[in-house]
């Protein structure tokens, strides 16, 4: 696992200037944060750092302005939840270097906080500009990267400072190492995977990387349907890359010689129409899907089935919902086997990790969220680690 410094490496920072890396890239309606789970994961870390008597200056970006200050787009918009959650007054400051940023600091008194506006207003951001870099270090004596999830991004904010001052993880980030090493780094054997979501295209590195990582490879979601087709089976209308087979077949050649074994459902959810609960629902063979029916969830049986194979392992690595979940009732085969992993995670015989994109909405559907080991707040930043790809942003932090 990769070493780096955390905060237990830090003392007394009274007055010290910290450049923190946060990710509050929040989902918002109507100018209001809908979701504040990102701002809860780094708090810790920020609070801990006032505590110490830093003077904290939050670096973040949202939405993707690309060089441009775009109203829209100031971070200033995620300034009250912030505060909410931190419960503290944090001072807004429009600029992430220069004067008008060297006057703010000299305004704070150690164990204050100050957000900064949003990194990417500056080219010199994405580019992972040097000298925009320099700019920003001038300012500040260390720098923290608790942004897990903006760390497949090798921007001068996640990935260029920790070259210029001392850096180290914060809590969200030290958190979220040691589980992913847990899930698959040094992972306790045998290790099950579950992959779901709509596209095998849109994971096809990550199902290559998985075959020869774990011992079982729980394929749902419409991408089921891909690798049901590639091995002969009639989908009917279901969402399939019919020209993946290949691609497919491939896989699970892979995983054979890797000796993975890759389960994919004999018991499917279908309809005629994509709504919820409709007229035309049933349960069926895999075998048996009509050429005028859709697969929308794998089905009770292979349920059980899987969560057999859940009992028989020991470490749960998990991505994407098995069924369209945001539709009853073709959620219920995520929520039965989510139940099943927590179940056997609360007995202790499984360490479950979990991330990325709809993952944590289909978990927190499923009332599991407690329950599991660990849940990833990362979306991209999760799928490319599943990729077994070296994250910028932690490769930098390494000592
Ligand atoms: C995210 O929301 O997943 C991260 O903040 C990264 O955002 P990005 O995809 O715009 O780089």
């Amino acid at each position: 696992m990769t070493k780096f410094r955390t905060l237990d490496d830090l003392s007394d920072l009274t007055g010290k200037v910290a450049l923190v890396r946060v990710d509050l890239n929040l989902p918002m309606q109507d100018g209001a944060v809908t979701d504040d789970t990102r701002v809860r994961a780094a708090a810790p870390t920020i609070l801990e750092l006032s505590a110490k008597g830093a003077k904290v200056l939050l670096l973040a970006h949202f939405g993707r302005p690309k060089g441009e200050r775009v109203s829209t787009m100031s971070v200033s918009m995620t300034l009250d939840a912030v505060q909410a959650v931190l419960g503290k007054e944090v001072m807004f400051v429009p600029e992430i270097a220069g004067p008008v940023l060297a006057q703010s600091i000299g305004i704070l008194q150690p164990g204050d906080i100050a957000l900064l506006e949003n990194t990417r207003f500056w080219k010199g951001e994405e580019a992972n500009d040097p000298e925009f870099a320099k700019a920003i270090a001038a300012n500040a004596d260390i720098y923290v990267n608790d942004a897990f999830s903006a760390a497949h991004r090798a921007h001068a904010t996640t990935e260029g400072l920790a070259h210029l001052l001392p850096a180290y993880a914060g809590r969200s980030m030290e958190a979220e190492l040691k589980a992913l090493d847990k899930a698959l780094g040094t992972p306790v054997k045998p290790v099950a995977a579950v992959v779901g979501g709509a596209k095998v295209s849109s994971k096809l590195d990550v199902l290559t990387h998985l075959v020869t990582q774990v011992d079982h490879l729980i394929i749902g979601g419409g991408m089921a349907n891909t690798f049901l087709a590639a091995r002969g089976v009639n989908v009917g209308k279901s969402l399939c890359e019919h020209d993946l087979a290949p691609t497919a077949e491939k896989i699970m050649e892979t995983a054979e010689q890797s000796g993975c074994i890759v389960h994919l459902p004999y018991d499917v959810v279908v309809a005629k129409e994509f709504a919820a609960n409709p007229p035309s629902l049933r349960t069926c063979n895999v075998h048996e899907v009509a050429a005028d029916e859709m697969i929308l969830d794998v089905g009770p049986q292979a349920v059980e089935a899987l969560a057999d194979v859940l009992k028989t392992c020991r470490t749960l690595v998990w991505n994407g919902p098995l069924g369209a979940f945001e539709t009853e009732p073709f959620d219920m085969a995520t929520v039965a086997l989510a139940k099943s992993a927590a179940a056997l995670t609360s007995e202790g015989a499984l360490v479950s990790v979990a991330g990325g994109g709809d993952t944590v909405a289909a978990l927190a559907h499923a009332g599991v969220t407690e329950q599991f080991s660990y849940i990833s707040t990362a979306g991209g930043a999760f799928l490319e680690w599943m990729e077994g790809k070296e994250l910028p942003g932690v490769k930098a932090l390494e000592i």
